[in-house]
């Protein structure tokens, strides 16, 4: 590979990032974090790619969903494991209903940092810096709270590093045995109105597991049924912090980028002569990119080589965000291009990011229907196509907020102020997001003949 390093992305131009005033603060902030331990192990970035290799041939389906960007003051256990929760129960759903293997990536320890559509933000006449993500400044709007702060890096880091600990509790130590399927769903599930539907799933499989426990396959003897392995991902947008925690594999000698086990390039960071680029083509993780409605099949043929030059199938996701109404007329010319050329990748859909709009009352939102709309045209692309549909990538939160509208609850322009937490984009709430679960299911249902 020519001249690659871990800095040699400071010498390419880039865009969507903070400056610093104190920059020997900054150096040695970086100094600190290249000397700590790594957050993941180069060997379970390679298990990720060896499922999303899977995946890209058409024997898997990726799950990946979290906050837009995860908050310094949410930072607590029960929000962490209800975002666990509910990424499992739909990894469930789809996993049974769909009969498909299930790889689990959350948007968690890490995903600190946003790139914004304007550089300055202005409110009643006063204008500050944009609110980049914690691992940057802070979201209140004062002069103070606004500036970039170099320590802030290493709060991410060890917050990053105490989620990471107790999803990795929760995988292991018993929190996600399909046994307890029943008792972590039901209190969750009170209100739903999908409850008698997800209740006859449950009764399903708990008929199975009573079935396996008979011919003696049990929780003590099969690990799969009382582990699961969470995977974790963010936009590596802030290079400073991703470059202080690659580190070169002892076990292969190549260089991973061990602040997650996947990282991506957001929409607005993917110039193929820019520093984003240049970092990713050196890391070995799996890694993503954003593909909006603007990409031309040409230029998609250039990134996926620069990105996956030896087009092995689990190095790269491409995670498309079009909009409901552009993808039916973008995606298909991109699905057919990579197809006659050969490329192995992982299609994966972001309802999310293409259906953004305020409300009437004021807020930042995306309506439900939207979602699925996209979600849909997704899957029928690639059926029309002969390609697989491989993944969602979706903003949501195991809590109960009010961020995106509709959905069995009906959730109005009006209700949207009840708990409209988010620091960035609006998520699905943990009810939505089961619903949407059940939806795509019968999608994957129908792709795999079901
Ligand atoms: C995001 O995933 O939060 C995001 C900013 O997405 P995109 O790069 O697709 O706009
Ligand atoms: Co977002």
């Amino acid at each position: 590979m020519n001249s690659w390093s871990p800095d040699s992305w400071r010498k390419k131009p880039i865009l969507q990032q903070p400056t610093y005033a104190d920059q020997s603060l900054l150096k040695n902030v970086e100094d600190s974090l290249s000397s700590y331990p790594p957050l993941v192990f180069a060997a379970e970035a390679r298990e990720l790619r060896r499922q999303l290799g899977e995946v890209a041939l058409g024997k898997g389906f990726l799950l990946q969903g979290g906050d837009c960007a995860e908050s310094f003051n949410e930072f607590n256990a029960p929000k962490i494991r209800d975002t666990f929760k509910v990424i499992l129960q739909m990894a469930i759903v789809l996993t049974f209903a769909g009969r498909c293997p299930v790889t689990k990536v959350a948007r968690m320890a890490g995903q600190y940092a946003k790139p914004r559509s304007s550089d300055i933000e202005t409110i009643n006449g006063v204008s500050l810096p944009s609110y980049r993500g914690d691992i940057i400044n802070s979201f209140e709007f004062t002069k103070e709270a606004r500036e970039p702060d170099p320590k802030r890096l290493l709060d991410a880091y060890h917050r990053s590093s105490a989620t990471l600990n107790l999803l990795r509790a929760f995988a292991q130590g018993g929190l996600a045995d399909l046994h307890e399927l029943n008792r972590w769903n039901m209190t969750f599930l009170e209100n739903n109105p999908n409850r008698s539907r997800y209740q006859d799933l449950a009764n399903r499989i708990q008929d199975a597991l009573s079935f396996m426990d008979v011919i003696g396959i049990n929780s003590n003897n099969t690990s799969t049924l009382h582990e699961t392995a969470l995977f974790t991902s963010h936009e590596a947008l802030l290079l400073n912090y991703e470059q202080a925690l690659t580190r070169t594999d002892t076990l292969t000698g190549k260089p991973y980028d061990c602040s997650a086990h996947m990282v991506w390039i957001g929409e607005r960071t993917r110039q193929l002569d820019h520093a984003h680029i240049e970092f990713f083509r050196g890391i070995h993780n799996p890694i993503g990119v954003k593909v909006g409605p603007g990409m031309d099949p040409d230029e998609l043929i250039r990134l996926i080589d620069a990105l996956n030059p030896l087009n092995d199938p689990g190095r790269l996701t491409l995670i498309t965000r079009m909009g409901a109404d552009n993808l039916g007329d973008k995606l298909p010319s991109l699905l057919r291009k990579v197809k006659e050329e050969g490329r192995h990748v992982v299609w994966s859909s972001d309802p999310m990011h293409g259906n953004t709009f305020t409300s009437s009352s004021g807020y930042k939102t995306r309506n439900f229907d939207a979602i699925l709309k996209e979600i849909k045209q997704f899957f029928a692309a690639h059926k029309a196509e002969g390609t697989h549909a491989g993944g969602i990538h979706l903003e949501m939160t195991g809590q109960h907020v009010t961020e995106c509208t509709g959905g069995a609850y009906a959730i109005g322009d009006d209700d949207l102020a009840q708990a409209y937490q988010t620091q960035c984009d609006p998520r699905l709430n943990a009810d939505q997001v089961l619903e949407m679960a059940f939806l795509v299911a019968d999608h994957l249902k129908s792709e795999n003949n079901i």
